[in-house]
């Protein structure tokens, strides 16, 4: 069994979609603990729901990216970590993280990367941004996390149309729909490459 660290700053929609997909047996892997950088939000009220232990650590309560870094990988160890998954996570992963797991931490961004996505590009600026660019679609897209924002490999990704009257909520809201299919599915994928 695969053990998965869920890192998340908020609502942890996609958190519960994995949560979900482990419970109907869709994805073969356990949940072994949740990462936040703050308190009072909703992922950590879904981890407390099934049971899930979870650890706050906000970078900024460090003396240096490094130390906040060595703090995470000794929680990570202690939780077997076979593999993180940021859902949400707004803090910057830092370097020696990426290193100590290399292609092991996924992310999901709410665009077809590598369009709309990097610095700045989070939340609803980014539907902003392709209502501004009157694109035809949008989506949802999977990669593996390198040093840049955004940009390591694309693992997969859904499309969906962006329809005329659409608000940014509107198409944040399509796209959201996506991304609980799209995450399960890639996870499940990916750790089946692993050895
Ligand atoms: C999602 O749109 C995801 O693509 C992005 O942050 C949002 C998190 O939503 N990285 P939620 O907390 O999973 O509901």
């Amino acid at each position: 069994m695969r053990n998965l660290v869920v890192f998340a700053s908020g609502s942890g929609s996609n958190f519960q979609s994995i949560i979900d997909a482990i419970k109907n047996g869709e994805l073969n892997a356990q949940i072994t603990g949740l990462v936040s950088d703050r308190d009072n939000i909703q992922a950590i009220e879904r981890a407390q729901q099934n049971r899930i232990p979870v650890y706050i650590s906000n970078p900024a309560s460090f003396n240096s990216q490094d130390m906040y870094a060595i703090n995470l990988i000794k929680k990570l160890t202690e939780w077997k970590t076979d593999l993180i998954v940021l859902a949400g996570y707004l803090k910057k992963i830092p370097s020696s993280l990426i290193e100590a797991y290399p292609k092991r931490i996924l992310n999901i961004h709410p665009s077809l990367l590598p369009k709309y996505g990097g610095k700045g590009f989070y939340g609803i600026r980014v539907h902003q941004a392709v209502l501004d660019a009157k694109e035809k679609e949008s989506g949802c897209t999977v990669h593996l996390v390198t040093e840049e924002f955004d940009e390591g490999p694309v693992l997969d990704q859904i499309k969906v149309p962006v329809k005329p009257k659409d608000s940014p909520k509107d198409l944040a809201n399509r796209v959201l729909k996506q991304e609980h299919k799209l995450y399960p599915e890639v996870i499940q994928n990916y750790l089946s490459t692993l050895n």
